[in-house]
């Protein structure tokens, strides 16, 4: 479906075949034979249809481009031991597994392999941007910035800051150090220049700050104009934790109000315990929920009520949230979404599942809304980057079968149910071509 070949930026490219895609007012659109204009700077050009030929061959029939999809909450040094290290819940888990494994961060030569890995896996799972925690490192978090750089991956990078760590205090900052060494880790990323990497501030979570510190970190962003993100109301337990820390405040969100760090560019991972009134405070705020559906089930955290936030049209994404959640892949975020929806559903009648046409929209054009990038990408709408899978559902060794009368919308739920990164053959971030990956790295 491809016509324009290699990857590359700087050259004006079409792109022919079948289109699939999310808008603002509806989760899915379909568009067979069709051409995409892409210019020499990445950006999208008009739809045509109609007017051209399209020779449907076997293979053209089982092909079609959808955007890339977008992971909200990623903890790329967790990437180690993604799959392993399950059996426990979110705060033991944190402090028997996680501080030890992230503070092996300070050894650049485990983080230049670990971090490669992360980046060459999601890009080839059809992660186009990532939201990243790293570690308190900073130059190790300055190193996921270049790698993610020069495999072409768009990202947010998060220097974490963290200075209360009572189970574990050999992984923790100073206060001032956390402060001036965010500073830093701002400071140098920007001076980079990267065309698609750039910072965000990334207080780890109330339980793991000062008061200080997370002031400290709320007028950064705010003097930066910088994102925000952090965890809420996770695990009934930290949710306990953090009321005992913070009796001055009202509710967990409260926390983050107070101390500036709820804004328009936030996003908070989780979010599985919070009450109406909190969901009202996202609202307002403009501030976005990634929700993080196998990392909630694989830490027996609860189970977000998508459906509930969604009607109270706050900002909402998806997240891997490895290596709490297992799978790097965002077609597991999805179906991990619609089970956990359905599972709501047993408990409650009246609750309306979550479509898998929702959740291929959260994926992407939710995740773009989430990073206050939807101007720039999560659909094929002109003037928008291109930021795109080509997947073939029926490659050699597909994990899918196609049949006759199958039309665009079954392959698209069929790939999202049953698909894997065998069938994304290609990968587009701002009109370059980023998978196949290159060669001998
Ligand atoms: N809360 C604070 N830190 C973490 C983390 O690393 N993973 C998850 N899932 N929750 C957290
Ligand atoms: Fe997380």
């Amino acid at each position: 479906s491809s016509s324009g070949g290699g990857g590359g930026g700087g050259v004006a490219r079409v792109y022919r075949g079948a289109f699939a895609h999310s808008t603002r007012d509806s989760a899915l659109r379909v568009l067979t034979d069709c051409v995409l204009g892409v210019n020499a700077r990445g950006k999208e050009s008009e739809f045509y249809t109609g007017s051209v030929e399209v020779r449907v061959t076997n293979d053209r029939h089982s092909e079609f481009f959808m955007p890339g999809m977008v992971d909200t909450h990623i903890h790329a040094s967790q990437y180690a031991y993604s799959g392993t290290h399950l059996d426990l819940p979110l705060l033991d888990w944190l402090n028997i597994y996680t501080f030890p494994l992230e503070s092996r961060y300070e050894d650049l030569d485990f983080a230049k392999d670990a971090y490669t890995k992360v980046v060459k896996r999601t890009l080839r799972n059809g992660t186009t941007t990532a939201c990243y925690f790293a570690t308190i490192h900073t130059e190790a978090s300055l190193l996921l910035g270049e790698i993610t750089d020069y495999f072409g991956q768009r990202a947010l990078i998060g220097k974490v800051c963290m200075d209360l760590n009572p189970m574990v205090p050999e992984y923790k900052e100073l206060t001032e150090e956390s402060k001036e060494e965010t500073d830093r880790f701002i400071t140098e990323l920007l001076r980079k220049k990267y065309a698609l990497v750039k910072p965000i501030v990334t207080p780890r979570f109330a339980m793991s700050c000062s008061s200080a510190l997370l002031s400290n970190l709320g007028k950064t962003a705010r003097n930066n104009d910088l994102h925000i993100q952090s965890h809420i109301s996770e695990n009934k337990q930290e949710v306990q934790f953090v009321k005992a820390l913070f009796p001055e405040c009202k509710s967990y969100t409260d926390v983050y109000v107070k101390h500036g760090l709820l804004t328009s560019k936030t996003v908070m991972a989780h979010g599985c315990h919070l009450t109406d009134e909190e969901l009202e405070t996202f609202h307002e705020k403009g501030a976005a929920l990634s929700h993080c559906p196998n990392s909630n089930i694989s830490l027996i955290s609860g189970l977000l009520n998508v459906r509930n936030v969604l009607n109270h049209k706050v900002k909402l994404g998806l997240g891997t949230d490895v290596a709490g959640g297992y799978s790097s892949s965002m077609l597991d975020a999805i179906r991990k979404a619609v089970d956990t929806s359905k599972a709501l559903c047993i408990q409650d009648a009246q609750l309306q599942p979550l479509s898998y046409k929702e959740a291929f929209r959260l994926a992407t054009l939710g995740g773009s809304e989430v990073l206050s990038l939807d101007d720039c990408l999560g659909n094929f709408e002109v003037g928008k980057d291109f930021d795109a899978l080509r997947v073939n559902v029926g490659v050699p060794g597909s994990p899918i079968d196609v049949f006759p009368g199958d039309d665009l919308e079954v392959l698209l739920e069929k790939f999202l149910n049953l698909g894997d990164d065998r069938n994304i053959v290609e990968v587009y971030v701002a009109g370059k071509r980023v998978v196949p990956l290159p060669d001998s790295k």
